[in-house]
């Protein structure tokens, strides 16, 4: 499939869009983005600075990653999906470190699920939708609730 990047779409100069990945309508990638081939961003998602994506991956309508989220290959962002990356936040604090949050391969992200700043959801992992992911999924895990509690998961993402 064709690279496709639609017209109403922002995406930085800077930024690395892979071959065969599909950017709709409203989306915006911010500089340094590194985005892999064959992935999708629906309408209305964002990629914030340098965060990245590996190839394969989804990103649904109203979801975005902020800067420092790396997501793995195949890795599925469901609707209104929220990534925190300000462990304390402040609206004076326009200078901060980012968290570094990773998601592991072949991970599933339900639908309006609020990922904490600094965890690691481990590879092939799933979090329910409404989580508040607040601490580490190990892999092959799920995630549900708030605060997630961890259940084991029957069948894993491919
Ligand atoms: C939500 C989903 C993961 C549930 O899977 P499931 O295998 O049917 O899980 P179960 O219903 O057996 O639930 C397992 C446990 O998790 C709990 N649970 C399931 N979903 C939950 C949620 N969203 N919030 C809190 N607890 C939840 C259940 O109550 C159950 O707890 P218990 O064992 O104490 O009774 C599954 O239906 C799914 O993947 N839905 C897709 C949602 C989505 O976002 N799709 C993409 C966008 S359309």
């Amino acid at each position: 499939m064709p690279t496709y990047i639609d017209p109403t779409a922002e995406v930085d100069p800077s930024a690395t869009i892979g071959e065969g990945t599909r950017v709709w309508g409203h989306a915006y990638v911010a500089p340094n983005a590194s985005i892999g081939r064959n992935c999708m961003l629906a309408r209305n998602t964002h990629v914030g600075k340098g965060a990245v994506m590996g190839d394969g991956c989804k990103l649904q309508d109203g979801s975005g990653i902020t800067t420092g989220v790396t997501l793995g290959n195949y890795v599925f962002v469901g609707p209104n999906v929220t990534f925190c990356n300000d462990p304390d936040p402040r609206a004076s604090n326009t200078n901060f470190a980012p968290a570094i949050t990773s998601v592991g391969d072949g991970a599933v992200i339900c639908a309006a699920a609020v990922i904490d700043a600094g965890v690691t959801i481990g590879e092939g992992a799933k979090v329910a939708p409404g989580a508040v992911v607040c601490r580490n999924v190990p892999a092959g895990m799920f995630a549900v609730g708030n605060p997630a509690r961890i259940l084991p998961r029957m069948e894993r993402a491919s």
